[in-house]
C-alpha cells in the first residue's frame, strides 16, 4: 500500500501513478472509487469533502467519499452534481454561495469543482470535490483531474464487466 502520503503541490504525475498502481490489480467498484477517494482527499490543497455519486434509477446516490457525511441522493439537474451529469462537462464553481441552486452538504464549502464520469456513453457518475477556500481550483488542478477521472474510468470499464 501507498506508504508515503506527503505530496509536492505539483506531483500530479506520481498520484496518476498511485492510482494506477492501487485499482489495477482489484476489479471491485467500490474498493477502487474508495481509495481513489482517499488518494485524491490527502493529495488535493485546502479540501474538506471528495467523492462519487454515481448514476441509478435517473438521480446520483452517494458512492465512496472523504469528509463530512453528505446528502445521500441528487436529482439530475439539481446542484452542482446535477448539472455536471446533465451536461456531462466539468462544472467549476469559484463560489458557490452565488451557484443557484447549490446544494450545501457542508457549510465549510466554498468552492466546488465537479467532473462527469462517462463510460461507453452511459452516465456512471461523478467525482465531486469541496473547498473550504474560495476559488480554490486552478486550470491545471482541474486538468490534472480529468486524467485522474480518465485513469479511474480504464479500470471502471473492466471493473464494469464483472459487476
Ligand atoms: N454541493 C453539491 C452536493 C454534494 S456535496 O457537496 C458533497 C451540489 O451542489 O451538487
Amino acid at each position: 500500500m501507498i506508504e508515503q502520503l506527503v505530496y509536492k503541490e505539483d506531483d500530479y504525475e506520481l498520484v496518476l501513478n498511485q492510482l494506477h498502481a492501487l485499482i489495477l490489480d482489484e476489479t471491485d467498484i467500490i474498493c477502487n472509487l474508495a481509495n481513489a477517494s482517499s488518494l485524491l482527499y490527502h493529495f488535493l490543497k485546502n479540501v474538506n469533502w471528495v467523492g462519487f455519486y454515481l448514476f441509478k434509477e435517473n438521480q446520483l446516490v452517494l458512492g465512496p467519499f472523504q469528509g463530512k457525511p453528505a446528502c445521500t441522493r441528487i436529482p439530475l439537474n439539481k446542484g452542482v452534481c446535477g448539472k455536471a451529469a446533465t451536461i456531462q462537462e466539468v462544472v467549476y464553481v469559484e463560489n458557490v454561495h452565488e451557484f443557484e441552486g447549490h446544494i450545501a452538504c457542508d457549510s465549510a464549502s466554498n468552492s466546488e469543482v465537479v467532473l462527469p464520469i462517462v463510460i461507453n456513453g452511459n452516465l456512471f457518475g461523478v467525482l465531486d470535490i469541496d473547498s473550504f477556500k474560495f476559488n480554490n481550483f486552478n486550470s491545471q488542478q482541474i486538468e490534472f483531474l480529468k486524467e485522474f477521472v480518465e485513469v479511474l474510468k480504464s479500470q471502471l470499464k473492466k471493473d464494469l464487466v464483472q459487476y
